[in-house]
């Protein structure tokens, strides 16, 4: 996983580009749960796993005074560009999700695009204790993960322009039913415009949880716990869903 997140850093939100234009509905979104879950005025926000700052800077945007806290420095370096850029004043600090040693200092604890799926059956409660202690009393927690038929068909295409290079992105991905893991294997091809091509390889390995899964597990840490769809209660056919947990 690690490529993604150190030598290909720089092009992460170009890798992503239609996620991230879809940003402000998730946060649009989560402000809306913070109306209805949340036990607290929302003011002081961590965004855990925060990458390149997407949804941190959006939430800076709207007001919320925000801390992102991610393990790879060279994600937080494309985050805290983009933050001076747009004089946006975000603490970014580089940590293990597992280890922050926050104590009662958050109204919210967020983790956008599938972070939490990348903690399995053991360190996911480590993951729960870790957030329960930066909470304060009545905080939530959001965090959205995709349904396992994200896998779907394979490979997967896309191209994507930064500046003069092209971006070829193929995935394959494949979902092992019994271990409930979502492998995937990712090339990307970065071609300048003498024809030049640098070629990366990268593995990544997600954790695939049912919403039921999920609610159970959350639902040993925390006092409430609910599931939601993607923008809405949750439906049949969701592809993403998000859990919203309060202390
Ligand atoms: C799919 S990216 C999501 C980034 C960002 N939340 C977003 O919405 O664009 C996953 C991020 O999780 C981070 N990460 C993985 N394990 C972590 C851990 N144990 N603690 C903190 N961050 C972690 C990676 O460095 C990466 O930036």
């Amino acid at each position: 996983m690690h490529e993604l997140y150190t030598v290909l850093a720089e092009y992460y939100d170009t890798i992503y580009r239609r996620r991230a234009e879809r940003v402000r509905d998730e946060i649009d979104f989560m402000e809306e749960l913070f109306r209805k879950e949340a036990e607290r005025e929302v003011k002081k926000i961590l965004d855990l796993a925060c990458g390149t700052g997407i949804p941190t800077l959006e939430l800076a945007r709207r007001g919320y005074n925000v801390v992102g806290l991610d393990l790879h420095e060279e994600m937080l370096t494309v985050a805290r560009r983009k933050a001076e850029r747009e004089g946006l004043s975000v603490e970014f600090i580089q940590g293990d999700a597992l280890e922050s040693d926050f104590e009662e200092e958050f109204d919210a604890i967020t983790m956008f695009f599938s972070s939490i799926t990348y903690f399995d059956d053991s360190t996911i409660h480590e993951l729960f204790n870790s957030v329960k202690r930066g909470l304060k009393p009545g905080g939530l927690f959001i965090a959205d993960f995709p349904c396992w038929h994200y896998g779907g068909s394979s490979p997967v295409v896309w191209d994507e322009r930064k500046g003069d290079e092209r971006l070829i992105i193929t995935d394959w991905r494949e979902v092992e039913p019994a271990f409930q893991k979502l492998r995937f294997k990712r090339l990307v091809q970065i071609v300048k415009p003498d024809g030049s091509v640098r070629a990366f390889m990268v593995d990544d390995e997600l954790n695939i949880y049912t919403p039921r899964e999920m609610r159970l597990l959350a639902g040993k840490h925390f006092r409430k716990v609910k599931i939601y769809g993607d923008g809405h209660e949750l439906r049949p056919n969701d592809r993403r869903y998000w859990l919203v947990a309060v202390k």
